[in-house]
Order: C-alpha cells, then structure tokens, then sequence
C-alpha cells in the first residue's frame, strides 16, 4: 500500500496515512480555530505567533472560554506533556514554543508532564530506567525552549508520584472500564498498566487547581491525536468539582520524507535537537521535495511546495517572514529556485538553529532542579 491511499489512523498511539484535518475535526467533534480567536490571543501576547498566522493550531475546545476566564482577570494554566521514548525531535518542539508563548502572553503556569509510566507500559522494548532517563533527557529540551523557571512545573509520573496519585485515584474511580474501552478501544490483551495509564493522564488537568487550592482554567496545548485522553477527562471534570480543560491542537509537523509526521522510528526523516549539526544537514539535503527530476526540467515547469518537506519546514518553524515566505513559493512554483539550493539554504538555517538550541540544552543542565516540582 502506498502513502496516498493508506487510510487515516490518528489515535494517541498510532498517526498514520494522509491526515485530513477537516475530517478529524469533525471526527473529534471538535471546534475549528478561528481568525477572531487567534486576534484575540495575539492582542493579549502583543503580537501574533507565527504558529497562529499560519493556521497551525486548527482546532480547539472552549479556547473562547479559557480567554474569557483571563479577560475577567481570572489566573488561568496550561498543561502539556511528553512521552519520553526517545531523543526529541523538531516535531516535540513545535507545540512547546507556543507554550512559551502563551506563558508570556497570559502569565501562566504550566504543568509539563513527563509520562515514562507511559512509554513503559505501552512500549515492549523500554525499560523503565530507559524511560525515566529520557525524562531527564528530554527536561533540557523543554528548558531550552526559554520557559520560565518559576511558572514551569515539570514532573515524572514515576518520580513524583506521591503528588499525583490521589488525584489520579479520584479520576479512575470516575472511568468505568467500558468507557475507557470505548475511548483508547483497549482489548483483553492489553496489560493493565495500559487501562490505568489514561487517568495519569487526566490527572494533570485538575494538578494546578488541586496543588494551589482554586480552581484555575486549563489550556492544553498539543497534537490533536491527544484528543481522546481531554474527551475522557471533559467527562468527568465537573463531577469532580473542576473546569473541564480546554485544548488547542496543533497539526503534525511533517517529517522530511515522503507524506506522514516526523516520527522518532524513522530517524532519517526526523531532526533530533541532538543531532550533530552536520548530519542534520545531511538529512536536509536527502529530504523529498517537491521539485521535479532534473534542474532542467525544475527551471521549465517549477516544482510544488504544497508536497514538499522543505517548504514545510519554512512553514511551520524557520521563515518567520511572511514576505520571504510567499516569495520562496513563488520562486519554488516558477522554477526560479532549484531544489538543491533551496534545501542548501534551509539546511544553514537548521544547522544554525542547532548549535544555539544545543548550547541552551547544555546550560539547562545547571538548572534542571529548578523545573521539577517539588
Ligand atoms: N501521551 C503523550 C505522548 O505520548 C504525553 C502527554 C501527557 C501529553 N500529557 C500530555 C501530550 C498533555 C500533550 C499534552 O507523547
């Protein structure tokens, strides 16, 4: 079967075949972003997110609500999370940086939750030391976006247990087992680590308001194949005498192949912030464009961005000008640009962008302390 016409598999655990985010959406039952809403987000940050402007963040649920809770000088948070399987990838990073964004924007706390319990259970090649390691691993990752140290509250579901625990204790016992089949579509054969996961999970939306005393609207920034965990937890929220959390969903950065997101198990599409610069570039230039078969032919009919890896990457993380962007499509649709200076160009750019994340990631080491709850 090829890229085109596998079918669509979005589910926490698998994305997979050609995403059609107006399907999803309704799938999900979810709302569609709105310009009035990312105006409305932009006017209390200063500027509009790049991530914003260009439609990145395609849906929502009650983001109106979460605004308005702030606008009636109301404390709100955010929570995100991370899996911690492996190195991070520049797809991790594309929902963290408007994490920092929306920190600045609204003075918000934010409850990053590491999940090595997760990745343990879900997975049958990690260890539970491998787990926990990248959740160390990847808390410099997290810091060296420039979050703020005294509203970053980063924690293990293992190594901080005794701070979630009851909480989650409270959500399980909220979540029959034939709603979560429902939900997650569990099978017999699955462990029970797996069933229990999903109110760890959960948890974290009522973490700030149960740690703090108030109850505090919360927004969940991340990728929209997160969506059943905040159904389950919607359900539930007001029965237990929170709000329900608000989300906003991000599309998938694509990975430099052909078609599908960056995935950590196809690591020559994928750029780890790791990565030595110089075999990030080597991964630029083996990249899948959109271009045609030869120079020639490129200069005659010109490629297309719509399919390309390359332009994506301008997209969605590195050409923060609107003006440069429009004009690297022109350039791409007239043949004015070949592929290969064009990869070239994004290559320096990614490379560029390596060598200083990298030395943010080394000094993160001296205050990881400072990001963990305590
Ligand atoms: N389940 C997520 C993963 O596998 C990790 C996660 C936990 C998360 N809580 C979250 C992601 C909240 C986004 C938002 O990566």
């Amino acid at each position: 079967m090829t890229e085109e016409n596998e079918k669509m598999v979005v589910t926490p655990w698998e994305v997979r075949g050609v995403i059609d985010y107006d399907k999803l959406i309704e799938q999900f039952g979810v709302q569609p972003m709105t310009p009035g809403l990312a105006e409305r987000i932009a006017k209390h940050a200063g500027y509009m997110h790049l991530q914003l402007r260009r439609g990145i963040y395609l849906s929502h649920r009650d983001v109106d609500w979460w605004l308005g809770e702030h606008e009636k000088g109301n404390r709100v948070g955010l929570y995100t999370g991370r899996g911690p399987s492996g190195y991070v990838h520049l797809g991790h990073l594309l929902p963290w940086f408007f994490c920092k964004y929306l920190q600045d924007a609204f003075g918000a706390d934010l409850y990053f939750q590491m999940t090595d319990d997760e990745k343990f259970v879900f997975d049958d090649h990690l260890s539970l030391d491998q787990t926990i390691g990248y959740t160390y691993d990847n808390a410099l990752d997290v810091i060296a976006c420039g979050l703020d140290p005294e509203k970053t509250h980063i924690f293990s579901d293992t190594e901080h247990i005794q701070h979630l625990y009851k909480i989650a204790l409270r959500v399980s016992k909220r979540v029959t087992y034939s709603t979560a089949k429902a939900v997650f579509g569990f099978q017999d054969s699955d462990n029970i680590g797996m069933i229990w996961y999903p109110a760890l999970q959960a948890m974290t939306c009522f973490l700030q308001s149960d740690r703090d005393g108030e109850n505090i609207p919360c927004l969940i920034p991340a990728a929209i194949d997160q969506d059943p965990y905040w159904r389950m937890t919607r359900d539930i929220a007001e029965k237990m005498g929170y709000y329900k959390p608000a989300q906003i969903h991000a599309k998938f950065l694509p990975g430099l192949g052909k078609g599908g997101k960056m995935s950590s198990s196809m690591p020559e599409t994928a750029i780890f912030t790791v990565d030595p610069p110089e075999v990030a570039e080597n991964k630029v230039m083996a990249a899948f464009t959109g271009g045609q078969a030869t120079v020639k032919e490129q200069r005659e009919k010109g490629g297309d961005p719509t399919i390309c890896s390359i332009y994506a990457y301008a997209y969605f993380l590195f050409e923060e000008d609107d003006a440069k962007l429009i004009e690297l499509e022109k350039d791409c649709r007239s043949g004015a640009l070949v592929c290969g200076d064009c990869k070239a160009r994004l290559a320096k750019v990614i490379s560029r962008f390596l060598v200083d994340f990298q030395a943010k990631r080394e000094k993160a080491k001296d205050s990881i302390q400072d990001y963990f709850i305590k």
